[in-house]
């Protein structure tokens, strides 16, 4: 899909739909929709009249032949209330009316915005909107709807002063949103597609065109580094695990400058291993590499929009399966730290597979932890599928990442981590166990136990198991991966 920006007077510009957005309080005709107004002899006024256009969120109409336009349509999308509109409505209304469109058929389309919004913000979470929109997750059909694609988006509504702003936005956003495809389609991916050795090749072909440095850790080093817990979860399958270490390295690094580490899950495929998943919904399970690919997502962005500090991601791969070599509740495993942890659980396995995770990138040196993870199914008990549970130490760190997240657009929610919880991830006969005692808080415990592997690092923990994947698709984004998460880390990681 092809993305411009055109400073042609939109009243001129030749497109299948020209879309632009209303607003519902006061008079929705006003400002350039009024202009449009004029220019289509009343047209939009009689509508409001009649009630068919209120500016209600993501309400549509579709005028066709506008009276005055060279556009074949025009598409009027409801933005809601002036006050509350803000960057991350209008990244919604730019999808949805790139799939409303797409399922009628449109091939081409133009986004045009209001009065004042000329601006780089805007044109960023436009071309976020539209191309995370454009995203279908028809890969294995072999009847796909070859005629339903939007092959151009232009973007108007810039003067000539302010093309270059709209310009930076537009690269910038398509850098972010192809970044979180490129996470969603290995997301999406089944297992059989994608063991820790093909993701460990997908990482590394990624690595090679965009620029990083990047290392794959064979099941032999993985072995030879003593990641005791990793390796205890990849026993019981007959794939061997893999860490991918992707770097990127700024061109004037300075020694003791900050060095952020990501790390992320990537359970190809878990069963639960000997403390199986019952099997409804098992087939979900695929996507518990979701922290993995976010982490890919995030480093792939990353190279192209080049922060002043460097960025490490290790992303410790492997299946959970319950073979006959598999781990058994109650088998106590020695950590790449050192530390010892009673295997209550065998499908509490992606702390296991951080907590290496964790100590590997502190031997690199990282300074800042930020780790991602379809960890908990209690994550979505806390905060259904609209918040990612964030937790972290200090508190300041947190802080200024939900910043990033705010300005992002990405819903997170600060999640506790008081001392309270670390006793119940106290075992009888090891340092640790890997599930809570007693009843609830199982976010809050899971995180607890990654803590354990940051020790004295700025840490930051994502719990993305609710809000990686969603099975309703929304209006502006496929039902299936999300990408959730990649732009908040990037917005962090250009700000540190
Ligand atoms: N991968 C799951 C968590 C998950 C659940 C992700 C649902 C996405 C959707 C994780 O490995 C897991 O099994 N967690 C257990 C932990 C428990 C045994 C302490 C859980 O949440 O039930
Ligand atoms: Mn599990
Ligand atoms: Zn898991």
């Amino acid at each position: 899909m092809q993305m411009n920006l055109t400073t042609q007077p939109f009243a001129s510009l030749e497109t299948e739909a020209l879309v632009t957005y209303v607003f519902e309080d006061g008079d929705p005709i006003q400002g350039r929709v009024a202009e449009l107004d004029q220019a289509s002899g009343g047209l939009l006024r009689k509508l409001v009249q009649s009630g068919e256009l209120a500016g209600k969120m993501l309400e549509f109409t579709l005028v066709h032949a506008p009276a005055g336009l060279k556009a074949s349509r025009l598409l009027l999308v409801g933005a809601g209330k002036r006050d509350q509109f803000n960057a991350a409505t209008l990244r919604k209304i730019s999808g949805a009316s790139l799939r409303h469109l797409k399922s009628r058929g449109i091939h081409k389309l133009a986004f045009a915005v209001r009065e004042g919004g000329a601006t780089e913000e805007f044109a960023q979470a436009i071309a976020e909107g539209a191309i995370t929109a454009d995203f279908e997750t028809d890969k294995y059909k072999t009847d796909k709807k070859n005629d339903k694609f939007i092959d151009s988006v232009m973007l108007t509504g810039y003067s000539d002063a302010e093309k270059s702003a709209g310009e930076a936005g537009l690269n910038r956003g398509r850098i972010i949103a192809d970044a979180q495809n490129f996470a969603r389609d290995l997301v999406n991916e089944p297992s059989n597609k994608l063991t820790p050795q093909i993701l460990a090749d997908k990482a590394e072909a990624m690595a090679r065109e965009v620029g990083l440095a990047g290392e794959i850790l064979d099941e032999h080093k993985i072995t030879s580094l003593k990641m005791g817990a990793l390796l205890s979860v990849a026993q019981g399958s007959i794939e061997p695990p893999r860490v991918i270490v992707l770097t990127y390295t700024p061109a004037n690094a300075k020694p003791g400058a900050p060095v952020i580490g990501l790390v992320g899950k990537a359970v190809t495929f878990d069963t639960g291993g000997i403390s199986i998943k019952p099997a409804d919904n098992m087939e979900k399970m695929k996507y518990d590499m979701g922290g993995g690919a976010t982490m890919l997502g995030a480093m792939r962005a990353l190279a192209f929009l080049k922060p002043s500090i460097s960025v490490i991601a290790v992303i410790p791969a492997t299946e959970n399966m319950p073979g006959g070599r598999a781990q058994k509740p109650g088998d106590v495993q020695v950590a790449m730290s050192g530390k010892t942890i009673e295997v209550i659980n065998t499908d509490a396995e992606g702390r296991m597979v951080l907590a290496d995770g964790l100590t590997y990138a502190r031997k690199l040196g990282v300074t800042h932890i930020i780790d991602a993870a379809t960890l908990t199914g209690a994550i979505q008990v806390a905060l259904a599928n609209v918040h990612v549970g964030a937790f972290g130490t200090p508190r300041e760190y947190l802080d200024q990442f939900l910043d990033s997240a705010k300005a992002a657009g990405e819903k997170m929610w600060p999640m506790p981590i008081d001392d309270e919880y670390q006793e119940m991830i106290k075992s009888n006969i090891a340092d640790i166990r890997n599930t809570g005692t007693g009843k609830g808080g199982g976010a809050i415990t899971g995180a607890w136990f990654i803590k354990e592997f940051a020790e004295d690092t700025p840490w930051i923990h994502l719990d993305i198991a609710a809000t990686c994947w969603v099975d309703e698709g929304r209006p502006w984004l496929a039902k299936g991966p999300t990408g959730v998460a990649i732009r908040s880390i990037v917005d962090f990681a250009m700000k540190l």
